[in-house]
């Protein structure tokens, strides 16, 4: 088979390695791909959302699946510019239609849809500049922390949490009349705060069935101790240890197999990856959000603890027989450590030359943000590296990440030093 693969982060590089790896592919081409995917397959420099110059990629080097990365193509609708094009309806696009992607794309949307399907989520309110007093109303209803969200996307960070409310009236106020996230907060998701501690799980589905991939937790904040900024996320786990076999058989059956049958019920064809960000509260799961794509960094972890031919049960999805496919996991232990450039995720400078990047038996180094120029690596975004180890415990894998993060050198690389250490004496 020949594939193609959309996006240029870790996620991506995660993707090609493991299909690069695949008794099905013939070749593989990545667009626009990085310093690292170069590696597992042939880098196209085309935007992923381009999607005139995809279809022209897809003709000429007779691509039989394209597997979607990032959530904006997919929002954007390239499955359905897919569908509706003469020569390309037949190939396969790994990721949801329009439809599928609004589970991510509108967050209004995605919380009506859990509610209509009865998967267990915070109770909300959705509000526009129309009603902007009641939800001011609402929000005195609520007790603190209260949580706003953008309904559309804005690149992670449409999400506010605020202790006291009359922050949280003006914030809502910003966002509703002066357009703080521009288009994403014409619509603003009130909703009560969730405790627990948090993790992803991650559901691969032809619409039919679905196989539950491992689950991951990431760490988001940019400093130690989950402190500072929010980012793309600076590091991740699998297994996660406080998601044990009876908590994961509880999500499949309050989360999973009711999103499934309520995509059905909606009669949309979902065909992709549904990341779901859940909150485990004394062991009862909730939804915060779900996501139409893989996690970025969690892929790193997930990706590599999948034994099977990964190919393979894409195909599964692409013919609704992944009911058929082998799916097993490895055990062991992943962890990965972001590398990112110093300033992240404020302003930052590329173009660093890298080095320390060769001869590592350690790890798997992901390339999140890099470029080849000439024979050198040159960083070229926020998250240069997810540096993958396995072991047979959190400590024993990320312990083998900090050594190989160590080598790589670029001028004001920074990495979080306490990645996993939260989980690793995690008792129940
Ligand atoms: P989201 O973009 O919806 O994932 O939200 C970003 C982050 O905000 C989540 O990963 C959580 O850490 C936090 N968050 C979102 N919604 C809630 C909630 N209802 N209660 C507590 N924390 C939340
Ligand atoms: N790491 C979180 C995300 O990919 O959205």
């Amino acid at each position: 088979m020949n594939v193609l693969i959309l996006g240029s982060g870790g996620r991506e590089h995660a993707f090609a390695w493991k299909i690069a790896q695949s008794k099905k592919l013939e070749n593989l081409f990545i667009a626009p791909g990085n310093a690292g995917t170069a590696l597992c397959g042939t880098n196209v420099n085309i935007s992923a959302t381009d999607f005139d110059a995809v279809k022209t990629l897809v003709w000429e080097k007779g691509i039989d699946m394209v597997l979607v990365g990032p959530e904006d193509p997919l929002v954007k609708g390239i499955h359905d510019y897919f569908l509706q094009d003469e020569v390309l309806k037949d190939i396969p696009v790994i990721g949801p239609k329009k439809d599928g992607a609004q589970l991510e794309g509108s967050k209004d949307f995605s919380k009506q849809f859990m509610i209509k399907h009865g998967v267990p989520t915070a109770a909300y309110q959705s509000f526009t500049k129309a009603n902007v007093n009641e939800g001011k109303k609402f929000l005195e209803t609520l007790n603190p922390p209260f949580v706003l969200k953008a309904s559309g996307l804005a690149a992670g960070k449409g999400v506010l949490i605020i202790n006291d409310i009359n922050e949280a009236k003006k914030e809502l106020e910003n966002m509703l009349l002066d357009a703080k996230f521009g288009e994403a907060s014409e619509t603003v998701v009130i909703e009560e705060f969730l405790h627990g501690i948090e993790l992803s799980v991650f559901v691969l589905t032809d619409g039919k069935s679905y196989k539950i991939l491992p689950a991951a937790k990431d760490y988001k904040r940019i400093g130690e101790g989950d402190t500072g900024l929010n980012t793309g996320g600076m590091g991740a786990v699998s297994p996660v240890p406080f998601a044990d076999e009876a908590f994961i058989k509880k999500v499949e059956e309050k989360v999973v197999k009711p999103t499934i049958a309520g995509l059905r019920k909606e009669n949309i064809d979902y065909r992709g990856f549904i990341f779901i960000g859940l909150m485990n509260d004394n062991g009862e799961p909730s939804v915060i959000e779900y996501n139409c794509r893989m996690g970025d960094p969690e892929t790193e972890v997930v990706i590599p603890r999948i034994k099977s031919d990964f190919l393979d049960l894409l195909e599964g999805v692409a013919t609704q027989t992944l009911d058929k496919k082998n799916f097993e996991v490895v055990n062991e232990t992943a962890t990965t450590v972001v590398i990112v450039s110093g300033g992240y995720p404020e302003d930052y400078d590329k173009n660093k030359v890298v080095t320390g990047i060769e001869n590592n038996s350690d790890s798997h180094i992901f390339h999140s943000g890099t470029k080849q120029d000439g024979d050198k690596v040159l960083t070229a975004g926020g998250r240069v590296f997810a540096v993958t180890s396995f072991g047979n415990s959190i400590q024993d894998a990320v312990s083998k990440s900090f050594k190989t993060a160590e080598k790589i050198t670029f001028d004001k690389k920074y990495y979080r030093k306490d990645i996993g250490k939260d989980l690793m004496n995690w008792k129940k």
